[in-house]
C-alpha cells in the first residue's frame, strides 16, 4: 500500500509537469498513461497485491489517479487544438478555389432587358396567373363565347373544368390590374403563355410575352407610338426604322402591328426578314372601350394603350439561336454560354 502510494505520487508529479506542443505529443501522452498497456492500466494491476483490508482505500486512490490523468489529458488536448497552423508555408497569393458561376437563362436575359427599358419610362412590373378563367383570358378582353377571334389562339383547356384555360397571352394581367380600380395604370407584365401548337424549331406550345398597359385621361395613339419608338431605339439602336401596319385585335381599337427594319441585314433582305427588310416585333392598339367598361373604368373619361410582344424571337435573333426548343431542354452546354451575356 505504501509502495503504491509513493508510485502514484511520483507519476502525479511527472504528469503535472507534462506538456504537449502539438497533437502528436498529446497522443503520445495518451498512449503512455491511458493506453491499453499504459501506466494507469499497470497500476490498476497492482490491486491484486493489495491486502484485503486495504482494498477499499486503494481502489479509491486508483480511481482518483485515473481521473487525474484523464483531466490532464483533456487539458493538453484543449490547449493544442487552438494552436494555429504554422503560417510560414502559407502562400496567401495562391488563387482560391473557384466557385462555379451560374448563368441566367437567355429568355430571362431578354425579358429583363425589355422590362428595364420600360421601367426607365416609369412602368412598374405586374404578374398574373398562368392558369386562368375564361373571363380574364377571353371574355373581359372583348372576346365573348363563340367569337371567331378565339380561334386565333389555339387554347389548352383544363379537362376537369373547361372554364379554366392555360392563358394564351399575358393580356389576362391587364384585366386583373384594371379590375383593381386604381388609376392611372402604367404597367409592364412579363410572363409565360401557352398555345396548342405543334412543336418545331420555330414554334412551341409555351413561350413568353411582355405586355404593356397605360391607362389615364387623354392617352392617345401618339403616346403609344412615342413610347414604342423609345423602346425600339433603346433595344435595337437609333438607326433602326419603325413602321406600323393596321391590324386587328378584339381588345384594341384601332389596332396595329409594329415592324422594325431588319437589324440583321439592315433592310436589304435576308432569311430572318424573309427578304422583306422588316421584322415583326409586336401587336398594339388603343384599349377597346368595351374592355374598359368590363373592368368598371369609364371609357368616356379614360383612354389607354396596350401592346404585347414575344420574348423568344428577339432572344433568338440577339443570341443567334436557331431552334426555339433549345430554350426548354435544360441542356447545360447550351445554357452556360450565357454566363457573361447581358
Ligand atoms: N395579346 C396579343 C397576342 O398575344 C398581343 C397584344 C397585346 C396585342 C396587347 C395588342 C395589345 O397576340
Amino acid at each position: 500500500m505504501e509502495q503504491l502510494l509513493s508510485q502514484i505520487n511520483t507519476y502525479k508529479k511527472e504528469i503535472e509537469a507534462a506538456t504537449a506542443a502539438d497533437e502528436k505529443q498529446v497522443e503520445e501522452f495518451r498512449i503512455k498513461y491511458l493506453g491499453t498497456k499504459g501506466i494507469v492500466k499497470i497500476i490498476m494491476g497492482e490491486m491484486k497485491n493489495v491486502a484485503a483490508e486495504n482494498k477499499k482505500e486503494a481502489g479509491q486512490l486508483l480511481n482518483d489517479f485515473k481521473l487525474f490523468v484523464e483531466e490532464k489529458y483533456d487539458q493538453l488536448k484543449g490547449s493544442t487544438s487552438n494552436i494555429k497552423p504554422q503560417t510560414s508555408n502559407l502562400d496567401l497569393s495562391l488563387p482560391g478555389d473557384e466557385l462555379p458561376i451560374g448563368s441566367r437563362h437567355p429568355v430571362t436575359l431578354m425579358r429583363n432587358r425589355i422590362v428595364s427599358i420600360f421601367q426607365r419610362l416609369g412602368f412598374a412590373v405586374a404578374e398574373g396567373p398562368e392558369i386562368e378563367d375564361d373571363w380574364h383570358n377571353f371574355g373581359a378582353l372583348n372576346l365573348p363565347e363563340h367569337h371567331p377571334a378565339r380561334d386565333m389562339q389555339d387554347t389548352f383547356y383544363i379537362q376537369q373544368n373547361p372554364d379554366w384555360v392555360l392563358r394564351t397571352h399575358t393580356s389576362n394581367v391587364q384585366i386583373r390590374e384594371m379590375e383593381k380600380g386604381k388609376l392611372p395604370i402604367r404597367l409592364i407584365m412579363p410572363g409565360r403563355v401557352y398555345r396548342n401548337e405543334t412543336v418545331s424549331a420555330r414554334s412551341h406550345c409555351f413561350f413568353h410575352q411582355v405586355e404593356g398597359l397605360y391607362i389615364d385621361e387623354n392617352v392617345s395613339f401618339a403616346d403609344l407610338k412615342q413610347t414604342l419608338y423609345f423602346f425600339v431605339k433603346e433595344m435595337y439602336g437609333k438607326d433602326v426604322k419603325v413602321r406600323f401596319r393596321p391590324s386587328y385585335f378584339p381588345f384594341t381599337e384601332p389596332s396595329a402591328e409594329m415592324d422594325v427594319s431588319c437589324f440583321i441585314c439592315g433592310g436589304s433582305g435576308c432569311n430572318i426578314c424573309k427578304k422583306t427588310g422588316w421584322v415583326e416585333i409586336l401587336g398594339c392598339g388603343m384599349v377597346h372601350p368595351n374592355v374598359l367598361s368590363n373592368c368598371n373604368i369609364d371609357p368616356e373619361r379614360y383612354t389607354g394603350f396596350a401592346f404585347g410582344m414575344g420574348i423568344e424571337r428577339p432572344a433568338m435573333l440577339k443570341y443567334g439561336i436557331n431552334d426555339i426548343r433549345l430554350f426548354s431542354e435544360n441542356d447545360v452546354r447550351f445554357l452556360k454560354q450565357f454566363t457573361s451575356a447581358i
